[in-house]
């Protein structure tokens, strides 16, 4: 693995995440209270002290640029640079003890002639795991990093040899037809997981461990660091149809790029409610893996 070169935007940034990730390592040692957002969407004490924190941070490293923080943050939104902040991924399970979150902040460079409805180019991502003390990092044309050593997606090319993960809206979720999506994928793969924390899903995918990654309704400060490390580390971004994947979008597909175009079919085929293949039996299951193995 080579190391990582210099990143003049994600390395002061990094800081900032160690720094935040610190912070929520000790809330999360001590317990905090969760208060409801709406629905069964949680804040705490902890995702507005790191937002406070980052924000404080990213105007003294970075004076010129923009912050949109989850928790509220609208800073010098219409600067050249925007930061996107999500101080605490994975709310829920910081709140319930479980051991999976972290701080993501992705940076969008909006050249001054792009319309409002365009979306800049995401040139800068960090997202930290303080409970592994991970680090993944990534700066547009420069690769993707796991505490400074190059990461890649993984080689898997078969929707039946695949991790994958997804998530569930912590909003809305009467509406959302993601379950239907996840009984059929876990059906066809070695399994779906949903660990709840979506950016640290993509850095996931982006270093291999998971294969590809689907979510709906999502927002700008769950996937900006993420989608650009899964793009430095060779995979693809995209919406279920196939179409460039947008800030804005209401549907993230992540994948190690050898397996898009057989998700994309799966998503294509289950919205305009067309039967699909059946499930391959045990024993095509065994057939596939050995024609692979001669191939
Ligand atoms: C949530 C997590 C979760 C995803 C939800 C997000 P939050 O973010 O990323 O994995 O399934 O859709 O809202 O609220 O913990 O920052
Ligand atoms: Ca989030
Ligand atoms: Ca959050």
């Amino acid at each position: 693995m080579s190391p990582a070169p210099d990143l003049p935007l994600a390395t002061p940034a990094s800081a900032i995440g160690r720094e935040a990730g610190a912070l929520l390592r000790d809330y999360y040692r001590r317990g905090v209270e969760a208060e409801y957002k709406g629905d069964v969407d949680l804040v705490t004490e902890a995702d507005r002290a790191s937002e406070k924190l980052i924000v404080e941070r990213l105007h003294a490293v970075f004076p010129e640029h923009g912050v949109y923080g989850e928790e509220g943050t609208r800073s010098n939104i219409d600067r050249e640079y925007r930061w996107y902040i999500d101080p605490l991924d994975g709310t829920t399970n910081f709140a319930h003890g479980f051991p999976v979150f972290c701080v993501s902040m992705g940076l969008e460079h909006r050249a001054p002639s792009l319309l409002p409805t365009q979306d800049g180019e995401v040139v800068a991502g960090v997202i930290y795991d303080p409970l592994r003390d991970e680090l993944f990092t990534a700066e547009k044309g420069k690769g993707a990093y796991l505490n400074g050593a190059s990461i890649h997606v993984s080689r898997v090319a078969d929707l039946a040899e695949a991790l994958l993960a997804t998530g569930f809206p912590s909003r809305k979720r009467h509406d959302n037809p993601n379950i239907h999506f996840y009984q059929e994928f876990t059906l066809r793969s070695h399994g779906v997981r949903r660990p709840g924390a979506a950016a640290l899903d993509l850095a996931y995918t982006a270093c291999g461990r998971l294969d590809a990654y689907w979510e709906f309704n999502l927002n700008p400060w769950d996937t900006s660091a993420g989608a650009l490390l899964v793009t430095e580390a060779g995979g693809r971004m995209s919406s279920f149809d196939g179409n460039p994947f947008r800030l804005d979008s209401k549907e993230v597909l992540a994948t190690n790029g050898l397996l898009h175009d057989e998700l994309v079919g799966f998503f294509r085929n289950m919205f305009a409610g067309h039967e699909l293949e059946p499930i391959p039996t045990p024993a095509e299951f065994a057939a596939r893996r050995a024609m692979r193995k001669i191939s």
